[in-house]
């Protein structure tokens, strides 16, 4: 058997959650890779909403195991809470939880390093979510981390004193001062809690699963636009968003690689600093905004619109090696007469069709202008229920990607979602 991947193409929030709870009935097993409590995923089901930011997004359907991969850096006060959200509208996820013993702790220190480096930055900063995830990765590579498995060692609190030690050297370094020892005292009784759980080797655990012919779904956070190797750096995240974060994320070999699902915007959003060739800055883009509740699941702040990015996109879909397109947020386009694609940049009078080494402000997108429909199609069932301009354009998006799109997501309900036939 081998690992299904489902990972956004654009700069996040493509609705991953969503589609991953959609997909979830066809798999025994999901597994996050990567990322940690920056991503925000949404489900809605039977009228609710919730967000889950380190579980990964089968934890609603009963006997799936959710599986938080080596790959993932956990705060403990944040995923005691998402657990208990989480129970109160019926996960069981004591049962249903695995964490990788080598997933590594985010410290109370480590939000604190993200603001000073933050503020060290000014009018540079990354826009980070400020939940610590670039210093504690940082900590991984510079190999003096503290891994979730360590939390049942005698000698804990006194290798956490010393990492706590160091990051206070940095802070004086910085003139910075803040401290967060409330947060702290929660963090310690969160690890309590935690202790409670399942913890496993996810590396023997994902191979033997696959050797047992057991499916399973490697949820992706983030986009691939915010990739550290390949996005717009360095207005990234800390982590390998792509498939091959799956890898490194869970202990998979690349021959294990089965379909890679890549989640697309109908259009294009992003939050936090850094380029975005395809923004909009007009009634056009606050209009997106708008209609499509653009506003960030973590942070809550409004998410930068704009249209779609086919270069960005045709760059995310090599990267991954995507097999199936999966289309979000077509039901926000309803509407507009005309919807726009941006096929080139042009970067100091010259004309390019590939992502440039530095993505920066003074890109100009050269776009094309493809027809809109005006149906509503949040009730659409069916592919044979859509506009025929809908339909054109799922069709160019292929066209110029090589790449089948497989379902399309009409509303953020899981009853809304259309497997595409044509
Ligand atoms: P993720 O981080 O990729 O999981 O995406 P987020 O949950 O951060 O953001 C996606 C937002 O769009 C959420 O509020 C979803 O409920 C919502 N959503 C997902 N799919 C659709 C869709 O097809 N139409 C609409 N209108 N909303 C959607
Ligand atoms: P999901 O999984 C959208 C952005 C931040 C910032 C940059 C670095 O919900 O799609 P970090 O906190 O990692 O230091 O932030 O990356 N960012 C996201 N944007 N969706 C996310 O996750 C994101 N996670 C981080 O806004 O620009
Ligand atoms: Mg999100």
């Amino acid at each position: 058997m081998k690992i299904d991947v489902l990972l956004g193409l654009q700069w996040g929030d493509e609705g991953k959650g969503k589609i991953v709870d959609v997909l979830t009935p066809k798999y025994d097993i999901i597994a996050r890779f990567q990322g940690g409590p920056n991503a925000g995923h949404t489900l809605e089901f039977n009228g609710i909403k919730h967000v889950l930011h380190t579980i990964p997004s089968g934890i609603f359907h009963k006997e799936k195991i959710n599986i938080i991969g080596n790959g993932v850096v956990i705060d403990p006060v944040i995923l005691k809470k998402e657990i208990e959200d989480a129970e109160k509208i019926g996960a069981d996820a004591k049962t249903n939880i695995y964490i990788s013993k080598k997933a590594q702790l985010i410290l109370p220190t480590h939000r604190l390093l993200d603001k000073a480096y933050e503020e060290y930055k000014g009018d540079t900063k990354i826009g980070s979510t400020l939940k610590g995830i670039g210093p504690a990765y940082t900590d991984k590579t510079a190999r003096m981390a503290l891994r979730i498995g360590d939390i049942f060692s005698p000698d804990f609190s006194q290798r956490y004193n010393i990492i706590k030690s160091h990051h206070e050297k940095i802070f004086a370094g910085y003139n910075f001062s803040e401290k967060n020892s409330d947060y702290e005292k929660e963090w310690f009784k969160a690890i309590e809690f935690l202790k409670l759980f399942k913890y496993i080797d996810s590396e023997i655990f994902v191979n033997d699963s696959l050797l047992n012919e057991k499916s399973i779904l490697a949820e992706g956070a983030q986009g691939s636009m915010l990739d550290i190797d390949f996005g717009s750096y360095p207005f990234v995240t800390s982590s390998n968003t792509t498939t091959p974060g799956v890898c490194t994320g869970l202990g998979v070999s690349p021959h294990k690689i089965g379909e890679v699902f890549g989640i697309v915007k109908a259009y294009c959003t992003r939050v936090g600093s850094g380029p975005f060739p395809t923004e909009l800055f007009d009634a056009t883009g606050q209009a997106l905004r708008d209609k499509g509740h653009e506003y960030g699941s973590t942070t809550g702040r409004p998410r930068r619109c704009g249209w779609l990015d086919m270069v960005a996109l045709k760059y995310a879909v090599m990267l991954n090696g995507v097999t199936k397109i999966i289309i979000t947020k077509a039901d926000v386009l309803s509407g507009f007469e005309t919807i726009k694609v941006a096929v080139g940049y042009k970067i100091n009078g010259q004309l390019i069709d590939y992502v440039p080494y530095e993505i920066n402000d003074s890109i100009e997108p050269i776009f094309e202008e493809l027809p809109g429909w005006k149906k509503d199609i949040t009730n659409c069932k069916k592919t044979k229920d859509l506009p025929i301009e809908l339909l054109n354009y799922l069709k160019y998006i292929s066209l110029k990607t090589g790449v089948k799109v497989k379902y399309l997501s009409v509303g953020p309900d899981r009853t809304q979602t259309i497997k595409i036939k044509y």
